[in-house]
């Protein structure tokens, strides 16, 4: 893993921004995005910028079951406000939250997956280490599945909503083998609350645990973190 220590989140989108500028011009067809507050600064240099992502495609990691594309808590709405609305891609792909047969979505996406293998992947971590939705627990092996989300994650991400209980219970996750498949990720920590999920990713031994300690086995992993999320690095 490369470590890459920055001031804030607006430099590290930057660094990311940089980072993705030349996988592009190694020939990524496919990027793997994510959702969250993280890679917000990430996607406003993309957006600011005169890049043309047009002749590319995007799969995002997760997407909440039972929230329809035009609510505005679903990771659809929040690629269409933060990303999509002004850098359209050729194709771009989501789970289907309400996809009557969930099965049926995880086994589609995978297809998918099959089909465009992701160039560079973006990920934030969850305070639990989780990646995409992948919650501890989850074996390194998963493919595309239906989670059921984590208490903390829940806590984690109620500040979004209205109340705590409007949070979804479950989401569709694309799987940890098939986040290992991309050629190269970027993951993004900005923050204290951050820093033993980053601690154990970099130092731990990789364990189910901590879903982002798997990335141990990538061989191409950049990690971009503020001084509050690396605070507890060795
Ligand atoms: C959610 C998403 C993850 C994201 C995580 C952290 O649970 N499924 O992809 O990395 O939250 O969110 P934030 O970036 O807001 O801290």
């Amino acid at each position: 893993m490369k470590i890459i220590r920055v001031k804030d989140s607006v430099e590290g989108g930057r660094v990311a921004f940089e980072l993705l500028k030349e996988k592009l011009a190694a020939g990524a067809q496919t990027l793997g995005l994510a959702t969250g507050s993280t890679p917000i600064e990430f996607y406003k240099q993309i957006v600011a910028s005169d890049l043309d992502l047009s002749g590319l495609r995007s799969i995002n990691l997760d997407e909440y079951v039972g929230l329809s594309a035009d609510n505005d808590q679903s990771y659809h709405h929040f690629m269409h406000q933060n990303l999509f609305h002004a850098k359209p891609f050729k194709e771009s792909f989501l789970p289907n939250g309400l996809a009557e047969d969930l099965d049926a979505e995880t086994k589609r996406y995978d297809a998918l997956l099959e089909q465009y293998p992701v160039g560079l992947q973006i990920l934030g971590i969850g305070n639990n280490g989780h990646i995409g939705f992948n919650e501890p627990g989850t074996p390194f092996e998963a493919k595309t599945q239906v989670v059921d989300l984590a208490e903390d994650t829940i806590k984690a991400n109620a500040r979004f909503f209205d109340d705590e209980s409007e949070v979804p219970r479950q989401a569709i996750s694309m799987g940890i083998s098939s986040i290992l498949a991309a050629k190269s990720i970027i993951l993004m920590a900005y923050g204290a609350a951050k820093a033993d999920a980053i601690a154990g990713m970099v130092n731990g031994q990789p364990t189910t645990d901590l879903p982002a300690s798997s990335l141990q086995n990538h061989p191409e992993v950049y990690v971009i973190v503020d001084d509050a999320a690396a605070s507890k690095l060795d």
